[in-house]
């Protein structure tokens, strides 16, 4: 029993993962998206199933290749069927990590029809989607909550009022500046950023080390 609960430390524990980027339509054939690849988030999941996570990962348009058979994983598209999944799954969770892309805007109206090429410019109205790590962050209870941060100026200091302003007990800093970091890439450089408003850096990893880093980081508080 011993030897078990240290080979699989999350026994027991529901981690909700978000992955991947979110496609918002604009019509039938064409939608607006980014250049998120889902492997941190995928690289998380599949390390929290190894150490006895129950897992469910929401994944959007990703090519990544989910090996892990252990967990539940959902496809989506758009923001707001993330959000919807998410939600399907926040209350019986005990960790979420959100690590997707998610679109901040989305059009307004869908065309039902391709649209067709005019003169001129074509102008597009977006609204807003719905944040759903901040979402999460107003009716947590108990829940480990672990956001990430893409910042390209003033670092910290955002990500210090994303921690704050989402509710969030962590938040993984991602530095695009650095070479070894990236969108494509397998590697990652992350600071991390507590509630307590520690701030601990990291060399250049492989994003399944990153994985590994904070699910550590997880293990401590979620067992202290
Ligand atoms: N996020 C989310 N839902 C959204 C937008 C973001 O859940 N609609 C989550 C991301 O998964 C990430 C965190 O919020 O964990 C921060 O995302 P980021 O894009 O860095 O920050 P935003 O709050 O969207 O602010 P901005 O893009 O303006 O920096
Ligand atoms: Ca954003």
């Amino acid at each position: 029993e011993k030897e078990l609960s240290k080979k699989l430390p999350f026994r027991g524990t529901k981690i909700l993962i978000t992955a991947g980027p979110t496609y918002e339509a604009i019509d039938p054939v064409r939608f607006i998206g980014n250049h998120s690849s889902g492997k941190m988030g995928c690289a998380i999941a599949e390390a929290a199933a190894k150490l006895g996570a129950e897992v469910v990962l929401v994944l959007g348009p990703s090519a990544v290749k989910v090996t892990e058979e252990s967990m539940t994983v959902i496809r989506v598209v758009s923001a707001q069927d993330m959000c919807e999944a998410v939600h399907d799954h926040f209350r019986t969770s005990h960790v979420a990590i959100l690590s997707a892309a998610v679109a901040d805007y989305r059009p307004s109206e869908v065309a039902s029809e391709k649209i067709k090429k005019k003169e001129g410019t074509l102008t597009l109205h977006l609204e807003k989607t719905k944040d759903i790590l901040a979402s999460l962050g107003a009716i947590k209870k108990d829940q480990f909550l672990v956001g990430f941060a893409l910042e390209t100026q003033n670092e910290l200091e955002n990500a210090k009022t994303k921690l704050q302003k989402k509710n969030l007990d962590l938040i993984v800093l991602n530095s695009l500046k650095d070479k070894g970091a990236g969108f494509q890439k397998d590697t990652n450089k992350v600071t991390f950023v507590t509630k307590d408003n520690k701030v601990l850096p990291f060399e250049v990893k492989q994003k399944s080390e990153v994985a590994t880093d904070i699910l550590d980081h997880i293990l401590q508080y979620i067992h202290a």
